[in-house]
């Protein structure tokens, strides 16, 4: 038996051996259509090719393209499991003209692959043709050889082939494989074509045309080719077997799904072994191109897989989650063709018993309650609306696992009633929202996010990607257009801007597209779901309904990453130096700077803060890979990440784990922001300061990267600065300026001495004034220019000894303002208080004390110390003329 590896690989080899260029799988996530939830189809990679947009090295190409139709426009979910040829996940096969070879070519490569390559009979095979498609009918007659009868035109869409209502378009010939008269049905066009003997299994598209809202605006820049083969059809094929499910891997993913549960395979379980192997394969795929379970979007589509795969699981009875048990088979079957595979392994098996676990949790109780409110019912009954939503609401049933789990016993849902309660659950959210206290705009972003859902957020990977503007704001109110010079706020379906929260401003960037630059200076995230940009158009104009492209400054980006890892090393290394008891209060991650706020009681030491910056340094420096995975809350914490407390956490959240540990991760922390991929990212973290915030909290103050790079030159060039000044070196500095300091002081002890001396007279060559006789005491006063008044008791001592006994008045003058002494010696009976007081009133000055040998006052008149003296002459004069 050829197995299906085999197969796509000699669909490959045929194509690359005619000279098409082999092109791996794009990833599942489109890169170039922002309406498409997932790649489904193998030319949609190629879909800017084929419009001239964009050049290839080469003309002509083949592929194995992975697609996912569940979700969106083609959604194959609810049939997976019931029937022989639905998947979630299936490779196409393709080959590709770019304006190379057209129909004869096309036609001649499809069947001689079939029949030579592959020895298909000829008999067994079939061919329509688009009913006008003359060209193409004489082809088939012409190189296959078919029978008139057996080249069916036909007059519908079914061949005509458009990849949406916009993009390139084209009649199509498909290829139909006759399984065998045991099978009821007849070929395409016939009464019995609904049945299942004759399957297509190759479309080939002449693609010509291109079109724009459903109807052809023009012809391509040349014919083109498209074909798609489904490889799952054509394996069964060629295995033999007329069911999909019956082909080699997708037995062995049955066989491993009825060893991992015990259940047979075959019976009342044979859907849900295929439902199980199917999703397997999309939660499979999509958890390796990026995509990762979540309540919007592509996320909640995987979750919905997921979801009906694990109902599944338990309706087999199995006991555990199972599903992360299987992961093994399917890399098995299919990793080496498709390395992402292998590569994703852990995150794929880590998501799914995440998913698995929790979704258990409330499968129990949310199928007890969908039997109670189905016990009444019977076969062609419907279940209420209500009730599918409660199960949605209470329980995480996705609407269609309730209507999956229903279709055995032939009970419906009531969609309408569903849809009902869902937007009375959002009227009651609405009313009770508090926001953000303007009315007006949170009335706009309502509207917006009830109709048009939220914004999916795609940047954790990326600072690029298309989208469709869903809705542009001016003013508060919604427009439909918008030209240049308008300021405004513009909602896309999906985005890679981020949206500020959680410290972390948001992003800058432009949005453009051939007609459009507007240019986005932040990006908020109202409501907690929607990325609005806030954006100037500078060119050009904007209408609701435009694809544009959304590049974000990737260096600004890059900045705030750094930024924000690094907070997450901070608050671990403080933990780590200061204790457990230090919690996170508050935190801006900008581009240029980051600020941490804590709670600690008393400010850093220098140490500290040199010993926490090191840390940081450290885990830079090991440039280990930062891991992101989903969890609970619960789970999340339980492995040790660092909750916010009173702070509001989702159902899931983003858990960052990062640097090296003792015993695991040096930092692990629930977060939702956008991170470095390596530590080594970060380049160097530098505090630039520690401050009080309050009491109790604390603020550091850090740079990062090139910021950090750019303080620390401008730190070196003030000491090159101060060098160059000192006329020293830049590591001389220190000891020039502390021996500096040193002579300064020795300098000032040195003026001051010379100044008293100078001032009284003494040490030099002018022989000090001798005393004045005042009532037969001697006295010494003096007006001192300049003394420093902390000198003046020392002159005073010094004077009465030099005079033996008397008494000695001093003012010195500083700056206008008069500081005075008086010194009176023993036995004289007199008071130096009493004297002081009575100069400083002249100063007018108030007071002056001391003991009775020695007083001292002040007063800010300077200009008056003569007459001071003058008072203290006189009150001596008086004392003792009144003994
Ligand atoms: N693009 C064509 C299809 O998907 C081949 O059928």
């Amino acid at each position: 038996m050829t197995s299906t590896n085999d197969i796509r690989r000699s669909f490959l080899d045929y194509f690359e051996g005619q000279g098409h260029a082999r092109v791996p799988s794009a990833p599942l996530v489109p890169h170039n259509d922002p309406t498409l939830m997932f790649v489904n189809a193998g030319m949609v990679p190629f879909k800017n090719v084929f419009t001239g947009l964009e050049t290839r090295p080469y003309s002509t190409a083949t592929s194995s393209q992975k697609c996912v139709r569940a979700g969106g426009k083609h959604n194959d979910l609810d049939n997976v499991g019931y029937t022989a040829r639905h998947h979630t996940f299936f490779e196409m096969l393709g080959n590709f003209s770019f304006g190379d070879y057209f129909k004869e070519q096309a036609i001649t490569h499809a069947w001689t692959l079939l029949t030579r390559e592959w020895g298909i009979p000829a008999e067994k095979l079939t061919a329509t043709v688009y009913h006008t498609d003359d060209q193409a009918f004489d082809l088939w007659k012409k190189i296959a050889g078919l029978p008139e009868s057996r080249i069916i035109r036909i007059p519908t869409k079914d061949n005509f082939w458009a990849m949406g209502s916009d993009g390139p378009c084209g009649p199509c010939s498909e290829i139909f494989y006759d399984h065998g008269d045991h099978i009821w049905g007849g070929p395409p066009g016939s009464p019995e074509e609904d049945g299942d003997r004759f399957v297509e299994i190759w479309n080939l598209v002449f693609m010509q045309y291109l079109q724009e809202n459903d109807v052809q605006i023009g012809e391509l820049p040349k014919p083109s080719i498209d074909t798609g083969m489904g490889l799952e059809r054509v394996a069964a094929v060629l295995q033999g077997v007329h069911d999909n499910y019956d082909t080699d891997t997708f037995k062995a993913l049955i066989a491993e799904s009825g060893a991992l549960t015990g259940a047979s395979t075959t019976g009342d379980n044979q859907a849900s072994h295929r439902v199980i192997a199917d999703h397997l394969r999309a939660s499979g795929f999509l958890v390796a191109d990026g995509v990762l379970p979540a309540n919007e979007g592509r996320g909640y589509v995987l979750r919905r897989i997921m979801r009906r795969a694990m109902r599944h699981a338990h309706l087999l009875g199995a006991k555990d989650p199972l599903m992360h048990r299987m992961v093994p088979s399917l890399v098995a079957e299919m990793g080496a063709a498709y390395p992402e595979l292998v590569r994703a392994q852990p995150l794929i098996e880590a998501t799914l018993l995440q998913e698995e676990t929790r979704f258990r949790q409330t499968l129990a109780n949310g199928l007890r309650l969908l039997d109670e409110a189905t016990q009444g019912l019977a076969e062609g009954d419907t279940l209420p609306g209500e009730t599918a939503f409660k199960l949605y609401d209470t329980f995480g049933f996705p609407y269609d696992l309730t209507e999956d789990a229903l279709r055995p016993r032939s009970i419906s849902v009531d969609r309408s009633g569903f849809d009902s309660a869902m937007a009375e659950q959002k009227r009651a959210a609405r009313a009770a929202w508090k926001g953000s206290g303007d009315k007006a705009s949170d009335e706009v972003w309502y509207d917006i996010a009830d109709e048009l859902g939220g914004t999916e957020f795609t940047g954790y990977n990326g600072t690029e990607g298309e989208g469709q503007v869903v809705a542009i704001v001016k003013d508060g109110a919604r427009v439909d257009k918008a030209g240049v010079g308008d300021a405004v706020t513009i909602i896309t379906n999906q985005t890679p801007f981020y949206g500020e929260s959680g410290g972390q401003m948001g992003d800058a960037g432009t949005i453009t597209n051939d007609r459009l630059r507007a240019v986005v200076d932040d990006t908020s995230k109202p409501l907690g779901r929607l990325h609005a940009h806030h954006a100037k158009i500078d060119s050009g104009e904007l209408s609701v309904g435009d694809t544009v492209k959304l590049s974000v400054d990737a260096v600004r980006r890059d900045a705030i990453r750094a930024n924000h890892s690094a907070t997450h090393l901070l608050h671990a290394a403080l933990r780590k130096r200061l204790g457990g008891h230090v919690t996170q209060k508050g935190s801006l991650v900008a581009p240029d700077r980051l600020r941490f706020d804590f709670s600690h009681p008393s400010a850093l030491t220098p140490q500290e803060i040199a010993a926490i910056e090191a840390d940081v340094n450290a885990q830079i420096r090991h440039n280990e890979a930062v891991g992101t995975r989903l969890m609970t809350p619960e789970d999340a914490i339980a492995a040790g990440a660092m909750a916010l407390f009173g702070e509001k956490y989702g159902d899931e959240v983003r858990v960052l784990s990062m640097g090296r540990g003792d015993d695991q991760h040096y930092s692990v922390e629930l977060c939702g922001g956008t991170h470095v991929n390596a530590t080594g990212d970060i380049a160097i973290f530098k505090i630039v300061s520690e401050s009080a915030v309050s009491s109790g909290i604390r603020r550091i103050e850090a740079l990062t990267g090139e910021a950090a790079r750019q303080w620390l030159n401008a730190r070196d060039e003030r000491l090159k600065e101060a060098a160059a000044a000192l006329k020293t070196s830049p590591d001389d500095v220190p000891a020039r300026v502390l021996s500096l300091v040193e002579e300064r002081r020795r300098l000032e002890r040195e003026l001051a001495d010379a100044k008293k001396a100078l001032a009284l007279g003494g040490g030099g060559a002018a022989a000090p004034a001798g005393p004045e006789q005042i009532g037969g005491v001697n006295f010494v006063g003096q007006v001192l220019e300049g003394l420093d008044p902390k000198a003046l008791r020392g002159a005073v001592d010094e004077a009465r000894a030099r005079i033996g006994s008397g008494v000695v008045a001093l003012v010195a003058i500083n700056d206008g303002r008069a500081s005075v002494a008086v010194g009176v010696s023993d036995g004289l009976g007199l008071s130096a208080v009493d004297l002081v007081k009575t100069a400083v009133a002249v100063l007018g000055g108030q007071g002056g004390g001391g003991r009775p040998d020695m007083a001292q006052g002040g007063g800010p008149d300077g200009s008056k110390a003569g007459d001071a003296l003058g008072a203290v002459r006189a009150a001596l004069a008086d004392a003792k003329a009144a003994a």
